[in-house]
C-alpha cells in the first residue's frame, strides 16, 4: 500500500524536464538560485510575521479616539428645563397616554394574586435620604433603580413631612435581575412574569403616593436619555441600578447630565467594588470630594 500511494505522487513527467533543465543552468544563475531560495524564505516568514501583527493591531482605526469615547457623555445636549409642575404632566404625555398609569390599577389578572402592600430594599429607609431631603428641599428627585419601591416610598414620606410638593421619577426595567424571583418567591409568576413592576404599583398605592411618585418602565440608559431631551432635571438623583462598574460608570454618567445646577447626585452600595471604582473615577474627573454616609455615596 505505501509504496503505490509514492508512485502516486511521483512528478509527472513535465517536472522531470524541468528538474533536467535546471541542472543545466550556469554557474552564476545557480549560485543566485541557491540565494534566492532562503531569501525568500526570510521574506515570507517576515511578511507572516508582518501579517499576524498588523491583525493585532488597530492599524485600521484610531485607537485614541476610541478610549476616549468610552468616556464622552457629552454628545447630548439636554433641552430647557420644563417647569417643575410640567414634570409629571410631561412624562404621563410621553410615557402613559396622558393617563395615570394607576387609574383603573390593578388589572383583574394581577388583583387577586398581588400583596396588598409587600416590599423589600436594601438601605432603603437609611438617613442619608432624611439628611438629602432636609439639606435640598427637593422639588424633583430622580431614583434609578425602584425594584418595590421601598426607598421611593420612603422619600415620599419623608417631603411629604415637610411639606414639598416633590414629584419623585422612578425609573427601573422593572425585571430584578437574572436569579432573583429564584430566591424570593414572594410575588406570584403569570406565564413568567413576575409582576414586579404591579408590586410596585400597589405598594406606592398602598403608601398613598401616586401623586408624588411616577415611573418611568425602561432601562436606565433610555429613560435617563429621554429625560436629558425632555428638559426634566433633579435637585437630588440617586442611583441604585446594577452594581458592576460598567453598569454604574454609566449610569452615574448620564444621571448626572439630568442633575440641576446646584443638585446633589448620590447612590447606593459603595461598598461595591463596580460602584466605588465608578463613582471615584467620575469624582476624579469632574472636581467632586466623595462623602459616604452609611452604604451611600454623595458628590460633593
Ligand atoms: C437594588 S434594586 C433597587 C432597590 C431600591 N432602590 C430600594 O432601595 O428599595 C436594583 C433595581 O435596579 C433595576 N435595574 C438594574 N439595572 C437596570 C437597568 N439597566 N435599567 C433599569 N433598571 C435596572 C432592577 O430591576 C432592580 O429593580
Amino acid at each position: 500500500m505505501k509504496s503505490e500511494k509514492h508512485s502516486d505522487l511521483s512528478p509527472p513527467s513535465g517536472n522531470h524536464q524541468l528538474r533536467h533543465r535546471s541542472v543545466n543552468k550556469s554557474p552564476a544563475a545557480q549560485a543566485a538560485g541557491k540565494l534566492i531560495r532562503p531569501a525568500g524564505v526570510v521574506i515570507l516568514i517576515m511578511a507572516a510575521y508582518a501579517l499576524g501583527y498588523a491583525s493585532q493591531q488597530p492599524i485600521f482605526s484610531q485607537p485614541a479616539a476610541d478610549v476616549l469615547a468610552h468616556s464622552d457623555f457629552s454628545g447630548l445636549q439636554c433641552s430647557d428645563a420644563v417647569s417643575t409642575g410640567g414634570v409629571r404632566r410631561t412624562i404621563l404625555e410621553r410615557v402613559f397616554g396622558s393617563r395615570s398609569p394607576w387609574e383603573d390599577f390593578p388589572p383583574p389578572h394581577a388583583a387577586a394574586i398581588l400583596h396588598k402592600e409587600w416590599s423589600k430594599g436594601w438601605g432603603s429607609n437609611a438617613a442619608v435620604f432624611e439628611h438629602l431631603i432636609n439639606q435640598v428641599q427637593p422639588k424633583t428627585i430622580i431614583e434609578v433603580g425602584t425594584f418595590l419601591g421601598a426607598s421611593a416610598t420612603h422619600m415620599a414620606k419623608l417631603t411629604g413631612n415637610l411639606g414639598l410638593k416633590t414629584q419623585i421619577i422612578c425609573i427601573d426595567d422593572f425585571r430584578g435581575w437574572p436569579g432573583w424571583y429564584d430566591d424570593e418567591k414572594s410575588l406570584k409568576l403569570v406565564n413568567g412574569d413576575s409582576l414586579l413592576l404591579y408590586q410596585f404599583m400597589q405598594n406606592v398605592a398602598s403608601a398613598n403616593a401616586t401623586e408624588s411618585i411616577i415611573y418611568m418602565p425602561f432601562s436606565a440608559s433610555t429613560a435617563l436619555r429621554a429625560l436629558c431631551e425632555w428638559g426634566i432635571y433633579g435637585d437630588l438623583v440617586e442611583i441604585d441600578a446594577a452594581h458592576d462598574f460598567h453598569s454604574a460608570w454609566v449610569d452615574i454618567n448620564n444621571a448626572y447630565r439630568v442633575l440641576r445646577p446646584g443638585g446633589v447626585l448620590f447612590g447606593h452600595d459603595i461598598v461595591w467594588e463596580g460602584v466605588k471604582r465608578a463613582v471615584h473615577l467620575f469624582a476624579r474627573i469632574h472636581g467632586f470630594q466623595v462623602r459616604v454616609d452609611g452604604e451611600h455615596w454623595i458628590l460633593y
